[in-house]
């Protein structure tokens, strides 16, 4: 148990994909995995242990914003051993080449965020970055699904507020800024914390410099997609 994971030691697997929406952390868990348990209900934010090819994963809601997936990150990693969060959500496209229905790998996140000002009581920007590992083992299965121009990878800005008038996205962009979502560098710093692994990947919902949108349907099949690769990833990292 712990305060906000209302689970008993050994119900979550050593890899935890990581939506925002508990909701979609439910529908992953009933369409991709077998054996599914619930093991939490604490404030709706639900999660689930289930088998992928035989091998277990767990799917865990992280909520939206760097506080709310710090606090999940910060349980799964210090109270379950957990090993690898991979967060599988939208981000907002920044950079031209970027897309929609691309998908997008955090290599690193930049972020306007205080949490991680604060943990460095401001001496540093830390540079918060996804495991090697991990990224180049979801790169190569992205790979072999999807042509290379629909598969990026590198610096993504993890914003405090979606909507934000004030954050400059087009010098950004101009700075190698792919996409905007919410939550990879709180991630990345409580898995640096820890000394475990972390991976943030996105498809693009939509484009903030273009203004192109997705429709429902090819959101669905580019999430599909997405949750084939990060599922391939759970289980090589855990059959090698
Ligand atoms: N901002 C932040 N997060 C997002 C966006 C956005 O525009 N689109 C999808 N996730």
């Amino acid at each position: 148990m712990s305060i906000h994971i209302a689970a008993q030691e050994g119900q979550i697997a050593e890899v935890v994909l990581f939506p925002g929406d508990p909701l979609r952390a439910q529908y992953i868990a009933e369409t991709f995995l077998e054996n599914v348990t619930r093991y939490n209900t604490v404030r709706n934010m639900f999660g689930f242990t289930g088998t992928y090819k035989g091998v277990p994963v767990s799917v865990q809601g992280s909520g939206m914003g760097i506080p709310s997936a710090m606090i999940y990150a910060e349980e799964l990693y210090q109270s379950y051993g957990v090993k690898t969060i991979i967060r599988i959500g939208t981000a907002g496209g920044m950079k031209e080449s970027v897309k929609v229905r691309d998908i997008v790998f955090g290599q690193g996140a930049t972020t306007d965020s205080s949490c991680l000002t604060n943990i460095f009581n401001g001496q540093v920007s830390f540079a918060a970055l996804a495991d090697f590992k991990v990224l180049d083992t979801a790169y190569h299965l992205a790979a072999e699904k999807l042509p290379k121009e629909n598969i990026h990878v590198g610096n993504i800005l993890s914003s405090d507020r979606f909507y934000n008038e004030e954050m400059d996205k087009g010098k950004l962009a101009r700075y190698g800024v792919l996409a905007v979502e919410m939550e990879a560098a709180g991630l990345y710093a409580v898995a640096a914390k820890h000394n475990r692994q972390a991976l943030a990947m996105c498809t693009i919902s939509d484009h903030l410099i273009t203004g192109e949108e997705t429709t429902a349907e090819e959101r669905q099949t580019t999430f599909t997609q997405m949750m084939e690769v990060a599922l391939g990833t759970a289980y090589a990292l855990q059959s090698k």
